[in-house]
């Protein structure tokens, strides 16, 4: 049982002096906010930092599968669907950069970190996209997957985090409607096009699943992050709620998923499923996924071919404070 406020405090804490630690602890239990200005422990800061950062680079990285295959879109209107679509990303990616700088990093360090391979971004964008039937399996599974793990993440207790992820939630439910539509359209054509769909949805169903990370009893972070409510769901959990909400869409879409447990639990009023081959995860996590050498040499290219971008905006900037400094002083 607790006891009545004015008891068990500290004659600081009576007089409203909370430590920093306190009161950190008790804005995080309220549900409230922690701004980038606040005292935040070490372990709080880099934690964040290590999730923004994987998250952001997870957008960067992940314009590449599906940036494959705008050349080759079959009509002008898939084309300008799936050029915005990927065009959203990098701002999701950018957003969330942004975030990640309000906790003391610099971008340009973040973007090292990732092209050195010091920091991870998810292992599903490691996964080739070999027909068009791909960019739909990824709008309707990966960003339906990345909806369910970011949905609790509008309400994180970083609040730039918090922000970013209520703007890119909405786009991404878009994302995943999108894909949604294509399918279904190819499901409504011939069999060669049903037949692409379903082939699609075998090889990226079990990547999908462990976009939600290892299981819970594997999760080294999770504990930590959920007493911090960086997280607010563990693993599993949201593992559970993303085949919950896909298997009636697979239904009314006419596909199936490649996992012979697959079935409905009227006990738990949940499905059964079968678990992904985590040896197969570790490995791609590892970096000896089927794309990992050739996303992350695609990035550092990019990368180097925009030196010249980031030198002339920044002697551009550096002219216009001189203008201004030179504006202040004359007048
Ligand atoms: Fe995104
Ligand atoms: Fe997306």
């Amino acid at each position: 049982m607790s006891k009545p406020e004015s008891e068990g405090q500290s004659p600081e804490s009576a007089r409203g002096e909370l430590s920093p630690q306190d009161r950190f602890d008790r804005m995080v239990a309220a549900d409230s906010r922690i701004e980038p200005r606040d005292w935040m422990p070490d372990g709080y800061r880099k934690t964040l930092i290590r999730q923004i950062a994987q998250h952001a680079h997870s957008e960067i990285i992940g314009m590449q599968p599906e940036g494959n295959w705008i050349t080759r879109a079959p009509s002008l209107r898939r084309k300008a669907i799936l050029l915005a679509k990927v065009q959203d990303e990098a701002g999701h990616g950018l957003y969330l950069y942004a975030a990640t700088e309000t906790l003391g990093v610099d971008r340009s360090e973040l973007t090292e970190n990732l092209i050195n391979g010091r920091q991870k971004y998810s292992s599903i964008f490691n996964y080739p996209t070999l027909t068009f039937a791909d960019v739909g399996v990824i709008g309707w599974l990966v960003d339906g997957a990345a909806i369910c793990n970011q949905v609790p993440l509008c309400r994180t207790s970083y609040g730039p985090y918090a922000r970013a992820m209520i703007r890119i939630c909405k786009e991404e439910s878009f994302h995943q409607r999108q894909g949604y539509e294509l399918l279904m359209t190819m499901m409504s054509g011939t069999q060669a096009q049903r037949d692409l769909v379903q082939e699609s949805v075998n090889r990226w169903w079990w990547p999908a699943l462990m976009m939600f990370g290892p299981p819970d009893a594997e999760s080294s972070n999770t504990e930590q992050s959920m007493a911090w409510r960086i997280k607010r769901d563990t693993n599993d959990e949201l593992r559970q709620k993303f085949v919950n909400m896909s298997m009636p869409q697979a239904e009314k879409l006419g596909v199936t998923f490649p996992d012979p447990e697959l079935r409905w639990n009227a006990e738990r009023g949940q499905y059964d499923f079968g678990q992904p081959d985590w040896a197969e995860f570790w490995r791609v996590v590892g970096g000896d996924g089927p794309c990992n050498r050739q996303r992350i040499a695609h990035r550092r290219k990019a990368h180097e071919d925009g030196a010249w971008v980031r030198e002339a905006a920044s002697a551009h900037a550096a002219k216009a404070r001189a203008a201004a400094t030179v504006g202040e002083v004359a007048s």
